[in-house]
């Protein structure tokens, strides 16, 4: 294991924690096997993520175009998140984490539905990593519903506004977006928010992937240069000091 380091440009990370299914055929069990392996890795990164001190955490359970997914398959997924919340309410608490879970949640069971309000309840003022659960998530209809927010509320349609609207706007926008399992794509999750994020896909199936991989991807990424449209440091040192050799001749 790593030391416990505070990352400088992976502050605010997501996960689409992709390949469940797959990995689960691969070894000849049926699909939703793949998702009971997958549900006991994501304590793991969370884990991992608080380490680094991460700021917050996104990670994407159930997108809306998941309705779509056999019912037995949709209600194996219900069952597991109400397994996490029961299990590692006491962690998170323990640890300072700041639950939540954005999309719509209405279809899920009542019960869990409790236990979902419960816990961000209880830790709507807590200070530590920000760990959101996006279920029954669409990244489109997360900005409809916000610009909806913004036209009732008579604001100004600014970026601004817009981001100050969408269901958590304390996630701020994505510094690195993790897939899982090998497709390279956004499957839409977090469309406004990744606008400039790092991206990283590995082959690794969801129910394989371990904090290792997540500590290295992160380090990986920290070296990067992120250049937000502008020219890199170097490049604009250089070019202030060649054109104050040229003492302004380029323009004369
Ligand atoms: C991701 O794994 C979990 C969810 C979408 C809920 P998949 O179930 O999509 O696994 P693959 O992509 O089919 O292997
Ligand atoms: C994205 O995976 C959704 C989640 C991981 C929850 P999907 O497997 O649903 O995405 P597509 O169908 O490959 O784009
Ligand atoms: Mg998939």
């Amino acid at each position: 294991m790593i030391e416990r380091f505070g990352v400088k440009q992976c502050k605010n990370v997501a996960i689409i924690m992709d390949g469940n299914g797959r990995w689960a055929t691969e070894r000849t069990h049926r699909r939703v096997w793949g998702h009971v392996r997958g549900s006991s890795v994501v304590s793991d990164i969370v884990e991992s993520a608080d380490d680094l001190c991460v700021e917050s955490l996104t990670l994407y359970a159930f997108s809306t175009e998941n309705w779509c997914r056999p019912e037995f398959e949709v209600k194996t997924l219900f069952k597991l998140l109400k397994k996490f919340l029961l299990k590692e309410r006491a962690k998170l608490l323990k640890n300072n984490i700041k639950f939540r879970v954005i999309g719509d949640w209405s279809r899920l069971p009542e019960e869990t539905k409790l236990l979902i309000a419960d816990l961000q309840e209880t830790t709507k003022d807590f200070t530590g990593l920000k760990l959101t659960f996006a279920f029954g998530y669409g990244g489109r209809s997360e900005i409809v519903n916000s610009v909806k927010k913004l036209v009732e509320s008579g604001k100004e349609i600014t970026e601004e506004n817009l981001s100050d609207s969408l269901y958590a706007p304390d996630i701020k926008d994505i510094d690195l977006l993790i897939r899982t399992g090998g497709d390279q794509r956004i499957s839409n999750f977090l469309l406004w928010q990744c606008a400039y994020a790092e991206l990283y896909f590995t082959e690794t199936r969801w129910p394989a992937f371990t904090r290792e991989e997540f500590e290295s991807i992160i380090f990986n990424v920290e070296n990067r240069e992120r250049r937000f449209g502008a020219v890199s440091c170097m490049e604009s040192l250089e070019s202030t000091k060649k054109l104050a050799e040229q003492n302004g001749s380029l323009f004369s």
